[in-house]
């Protein structure tokens, strides 16, 4: 049962009795899954009046590996359907996205304020004592123009190693970051990164941030630096109307929505209800 109403703009998730207001000015966050969370979670304890929607497209998760243009029409829909329900700030929650269409989505929604993440090579350059910085994050990003953009940018005089982590995102959407298999592939990838000597970790996948213990115990002292909160930040400085809000939340996924309250539950120990929804967009 869809929880919405009338129109597209009567958002019915409230928290507690509480509808979304028709003139609520409400942030958006957008990942392929349960990483944008991260983000959405920093935000709401940054400024628990925040109206916010976030959603996961988890009927394409994992996106890291799929085709750049396949990425791009998924965002550019997940953002249209955010702001059709009135999100006039939209969070694109993800490296993977951002790397492919955050340029692309500015100039096709040019009222729209959107964050997006960048790896955060220029913070792990400025505390980098051995000059080695190892950037984590999904195939695309890792091969990706944004990196390559930053590291040209900020990494100068630095050894910078990019290290794709395919198969991490799903372990993490399974509920499967605590076992032994995420223990060794962080092993097995990270094996490099620890032999170069790298003391800083750049977490440049959202989901990441729920590995970060795990990433922790294999990099020992080394910094691990997730760039959440500064994006949660950020989103707070474009949409100052946040504070006026009234504190209400959506959760909303293209995939089970069972499944994803569930693991919301595991992952930030909440029970909000998730609603199921659809992208315009052809499958591919
Ligand atoms: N959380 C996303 C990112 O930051 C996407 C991961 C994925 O779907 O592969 O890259």
């Amino acid at each position: 049962m869809l929880p919405f109403g009338g129109s597209a703009r009567t958002l019915l998730l409230p928290r507690g009795d509480l509808g979304v207001p028709y003139d609520a000015a409400m942030i958006g966050v957008f990942d392929s899954g349960l990483g944008g969370l991260g983000v959405l979670a920093d935000i709401r304890r940054l400024e628990p009046r925040a109206d916010l929607v976030a959603l996961a497209d988890q009927a394409h998760a994992p996106y890291g590996d799929r085709p750049p243009e396949s990425v791009a029409a998924w965002t550019h829909a997940a953002a249209d359907h955010l702001i059709g329900l009135g999100c006039d700030t939209v969070v694109i929650a993800c490296n993977t996205a951002s790397t492919v269409a955050l340029a692309s989505l500015r100039a096709a929604r040019p009222d729209t304020a959107f964050v997006g993440m960048e790896p955060a090579v220029k913070p792990a350059a400025d505390s980098t004592g051995t000059g080695v910085i190892a950037v984590l994050g999904t195939t695309r990003t890792i091969e990706g123009p944004l990196l390559a953009s930053v590291v040209e940018r900020f990494g100068a005089g630095h050894r910078v190693l990019p290290i794709a982590l395919p198969g991490l995102v799903d372990l993490i959407e399974d509920g499967l970051v605590d076992g032994e298999a995420t223990g060794r592939l962080l092993a097995a990838r990270l094996a490099p990164a620890l032999e170069a000597g790298a003391d800083t970790y750049v977490l440049a996948c959202t989901h990441y941030g729920f590995a970060r213990h795990r990433i922790e115990e294999v990099v020992g002292e080394a910094t691990v630096i997730d760039p959440a909160e500064a994006v949660a930040r950020q989103a707070l400085r474009v949409h100052p109307e946040a504070a006026a809000g009234s504190g209400t939340l959506a959760l909303l996924t293209t995939g089970d929505p069972v499944r994803m309250r569930r693991q919301v539950g595991l992952i930030l120990g909440w029970d909000d209800p998730v609603a199921p929804v659809r992208l315009s967009v052809p499958v591919r």
